[in-house]
């Protein structure tokens, strides 16, 4: 008996607070002509303090959630891919998995910079197929204001914060994640880096005076990696999947800059039409740019039942991948839960849990 992995909901969070080019050639010297003319980029948003990666994380997995009519208590495994964890550890995921409630989740997070959601798909793809669970919920979520030299006009203008997550469920129904490809060059590692925080050097006085805890970039060399491997990630998945370019509805591909995704879309020879751009409106989220551009992609009506559709993306590693997916309706087999009701009994239970540990840690004192 076959199993297939079907996305059957999907949301996403993004911050109110907006930046736009203007605001920004107000920090350093730039323009809004400029970004707009290089980059696509006409706004990004902005976390607020009490904004953070988890946060954004929850937010959009409650709407994937509520979209799939799926209880929290049914996901067996979370994801979180992100560039921007809140901690080395605990993981990212684990605060997702407490602040939704789900209580029987595995969960961990993935990084690969901005392919982590692809990666991360395909890891829970796999572990469905396999029949080693029937439920997952991948996210991309980031908080890239926080490492942003906001001086270094080379790269603050390009990233923003925001969050997009998957409801990925089993079915013997053919479709769903029908391919992937994963790619790294890690001799690129140079290329695009948060040199400092890590083990090779941790926080000190000299890794903060010298800006180390921020995004480095050589912008021309990832542009020119970008634009060669959106177009082979994208072939080489279609051609797994067993389809050509020719029955590929709509590709969502990685929103880092539109100059690339218009180098992509030529050399790929598609009509531009069948790529979903949505980069102006919010920079470059990292993990988050592919699910938050599916959110946008379906409210749009852009993705339809049995449509084949290709996620591509890059980032930093150097890392790579697509896959193809026919896309899914969400298998709704009960009433929707309002959003609103995922919030009360996950707060109740991790407060219980805390309460529980601590008088379980009296009790255990008490008797040494
Ligand atoms: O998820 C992956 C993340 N990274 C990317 O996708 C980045 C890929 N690279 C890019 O998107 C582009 O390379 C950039 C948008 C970063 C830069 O565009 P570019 O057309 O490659 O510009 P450039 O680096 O060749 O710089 C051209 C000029 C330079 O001035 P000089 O040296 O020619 O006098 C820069 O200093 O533009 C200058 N410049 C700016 N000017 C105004 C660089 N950033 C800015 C800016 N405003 N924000």
């Amino acid at each position: 008996m076959n199993r297939y992995a079907h996305i059957t909901g999907w949301g996403y969070a993004v911050p109110d607070q907006i930046l736009t080019n203007h605001d920004l050639s107000l920090i350093v010297d730039t323009s809004d002509e400029w970004i707009v003319t290089r980059t696509g980029i006409r706004e990004r948003r902005i976390a607020d303090k009490k904004e953070s990666t988890a946060s954004l994380a929850t937010d959009a997995s409650i709407r994937a959630l509520h979209h799939a009519g799926v209880k929290p208590a049914e996901i067996q495994l979370i994801i979180v891919a992100t560039s921007t964890p809140e901690h080395i550890f605990p993981a990212t995921a684990c605060l997702v998995q407490d602040q939704i409630g789900a209580s029987k989740a595995g969960a961990f997070d993935l990084s690969a910079a901005c392919s982590g959601f692809i990666y991360a798909l395909d890891m829970a793809t796999q572990a469905i197929r396999t029949g080693s669970l029937d439920s997952a919920l991948v996210i991309g979520s980031e908080t890239l204001s926080r490492f942003v030299d906001w001086a270094d006009r080379n790269t603050c203008v390009l990233f923003g914060d925001g969050a997009g997550a998957i409801v990925l469920q089993a079915s013997e129904e053919p479709g769903g994640v029908l391919s992937s490809t994963l790619h790294s060059d890690g001799s690129g590692g140079d290329l695009l880096i948060l040199p400092a925080g890590g083990s090779k050097q941790p926080a000190n006085e000299f890794t903060i005076s010298q800006n180390l805890h921020t995004i480095q970039m050589n912008g021309r060399e990832v542009f020119r990696f970008a634009t060669r491997v959106l177009v082979q990630a994208t072939q080489d998945a279609v051609h797994k999947a067993g389809l050509n370019l020719s029955d590929i509805h709509l590709i969502i591909p990685h929103q880092a800059n539109q100059r690339i995704i218009d180098a992509a879309t030529r050399g790929l020879s598609i009509a531009p039409e069948r790529v979903f751009i949505n980069v102006e409106r919010y920079g470059n989220t990292s993990t988050a740019s592919i699910p938050i551009a599916v959110c946008e992609a379906a409210a749009q009506g852009k993705l339809n039942p049995e449509d084949n559709v290709v996620f591509v993306g890059f980032g930093a590693g150097l890392t790579w991948g697509a896959s193809v997916i026919r896309w899914s309706s969400p298998f709704l087999t009960r009433r929707k839960i309002h959003p609103a009701r995922y919030r009360l009994p996950a707060r109740l239970r991790s407060f219980l849990l805390r309460l529980l540990r601590k008088i379980e840690g009296w009790i255990w004192g008490n008797w040494q």
